[in-house]
């Protein structure tokens, strides 16, 4: 992505709140492998991994953990906030990593595998991975749902148009739905022991314009944002406001609750 992530205060601070896994769900994969071969917890690589935010959450798990990602804007960001001794950063494509054949014990993709070569992201996965090491890739849905006194079904209302005004704009490598994307990729892994889940939601609180910042973040309205500046202002402003008179609030600053909703497949290499 050749997108500049980081513009604005409620934006950055939207992005590294947020566009990260959650722990609950690091702890799921950690317990998936726990399960497998519990003593194997070497070197995890988090392919595709940005700041890095997602990438240090392993650190407390793994001697080593390496983040690798296409961009190196992206990787200049990840020291500043996701530094641990344990935890390194190396720029590579997906499709290539700097491993040895079946050195790594886990690779995890959290919010990027739509973007790569998926098929050779797979059959790079499956090079560096040893015998019953594990493949994580998460994501989630799009379209974050509002949660705010009994106003909830309005807000989402708003919400909904704010997506579809966003949509022409998506990649066309991505089409409409990642979660599509996810579900192909899973059903082409050949190993035996995988699962799909899909059922994680994750409520977080934050002020109503950290949502709107979150919402920025991603490449849809940056896309909106590089071809029509003034267009993409106005349709924040536009559900700015439609949102706080639903909540008959003033400021933006009112908090209210997101619910994102994770999907994800875990598989162990046999
Ligand atoms: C939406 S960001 C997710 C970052 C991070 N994993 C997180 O959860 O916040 C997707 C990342 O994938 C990276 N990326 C896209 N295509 C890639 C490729 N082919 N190889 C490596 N990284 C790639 C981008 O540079 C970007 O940092
Ligand atoms: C990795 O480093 C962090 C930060 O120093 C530490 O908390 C963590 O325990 C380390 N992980 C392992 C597995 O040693
Ligand atoms: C690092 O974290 C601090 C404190 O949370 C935050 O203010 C700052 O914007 C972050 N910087 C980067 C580059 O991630």
């Amino acid at each position: 992505m050749a997108v500049r992530l980081f513009e604005g205060k409620d934006h950055a601070a939207a992005y590294l709140q947020f566009r990260v896994a959650p722990r609950e769900l690091i702890s799921v994969i950690v317990s998936y492998m726990g399960k497998r071969t519990p003593k194997q917890f070497n070197l995890a690589v988090d392919v595709g991994c940005g700041s890095g935010q997602g990438t240090i959450l392993l650190a407390p798990y793994f001697p080593k953990v390496v983040g690798t990602d296409i961009s190196s804007a992206q990787l200049e960001m990840a020291p500043i906030n996701s530094s641990a001794p344990n935890v390194s950063y190396r720029q590579c494509p997906a499709e290539e990593l700097p491993f040895a054949s079946g050195e790594v014990d886990l690779v995890t993709a959290m919010t990027a595998a739509h973007w790569f070569d998926r098929q050779r992201f797979l059959q790079e996965a499956d090079r560096v991975l040893r015998p019953g090491g594990c493949l994580a890739l998460l994501s989630y849905t799009m379209d974050m749902e509002l949660e705010y006194g009994d106003v909830s079904n309005t807000l989402n209302d708003i919400c909904k148009e704010f997506y579809t005004a966003l949509l022409p704009f998506r990649n066309p490598y991505i089409g409409s739905s990642s979660h599509k994307i996810y579900l192909d990729m899973f059903d082409s892994c050949s190993y035996p022991d995988k699962e799909w889940n899909e059922c994680l939601h994750v409520k977080w609180t934050l002020p109503l314009s950290g949502y709107i910042g979150m919402v920025e973040t991603f490449s849809s309205y940056q896309k909106l944002k590089v071809k029509d500046p003034a267009e993409a202002e106005r349709l924040s402003e536009d559900i700015r406001s439609k949102l706080l008179s639903a909540m008959k609030a003033s400021s933006p600053d009112q908090e209210v609750t997101m619910v994102v909703k994770y999907f994800y497949w875990l598989a162990c290499k046999p």
